[in-house]
């Protein structure tokens, strides 16, 4: 037998919404609603008066839209994601963990760029302007400009063996 308390939350769990309170709750506009909606990522069903409704989890899959944005995700990523849950599901911890440690490869990924970019954007980035002091010295001569079209400092893979400047390679090997 259920506690008044697990009633309640049950009943809230339950209660269906209109469009403009998923959008006044979740800080979203309604256009940004039906956009989501149409892209799959949430569902309505009809509810009294045959109006379109939203149960209320729909609030936290909107929640989770929002952040997973905010962090840099695609909806694409965001909906690959859904999709290994059933619609409507409650999301329980373990399953919020699950979909957390998809992310979590790319995310780290991403913050090791950023945090790159940060760091770099002032230094020489190997975009073959040679206009820094520091060009020298990482990309003496322009000889990252053999490898092609790009800024090879900057653009490299986040998890990379240590570089060794071309070069340098030819006959007294640095690394940085
Ligand atoms: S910043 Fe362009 S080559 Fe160094």
């Amino acid at each position: 037998m259920k506690t008044a308390n697990q009633q309640e939350k049950q009943q809230a769990s339950e209660r269906l919404l209109s469009v403009g309170e998923v959008a006044k709750r979740s800080g979203v506009a309604v256009s940004a609603i039906h956009f989501y909606e149409s892209k799959g990522l949430i569902q309505s069903k009809r509810g009294a008066n045959n109006h379109r409704c939203f149960p209320a989890v729909t609030l936290r899959y909107v929640a989770i839209i929002k952040v997973a944005q905010r962090a840099g995700l695609s909806l694409e990523e965001i909906t690959q994601a859904f999709g290994r849950f059933a619609y409507g599901s409650n999301m329980k911890a373990e399953e919020w963990h699950q979909l957390s440690m998809q992310w979590r490869e790319g995310l780290d990924e991403r913050i090791a760029r950023l945090t790159r970019l940060r760091d770099e954007l002032d230094s020489c980035i190997g975009c073959g302007c040679l206009s820094l002091e520091s060009c020298p010295l990482r990309n003496p001569y322009d000889e990252l400009g053999k490898l092609g079209p790009g800024a090879h400092i900057l653009e490299r893979p986040v998890i990379e063996k240590p570089r060794v400047c071309l070069q340098a390679e030819e006959g007294n090997p640095t690394q940085e």
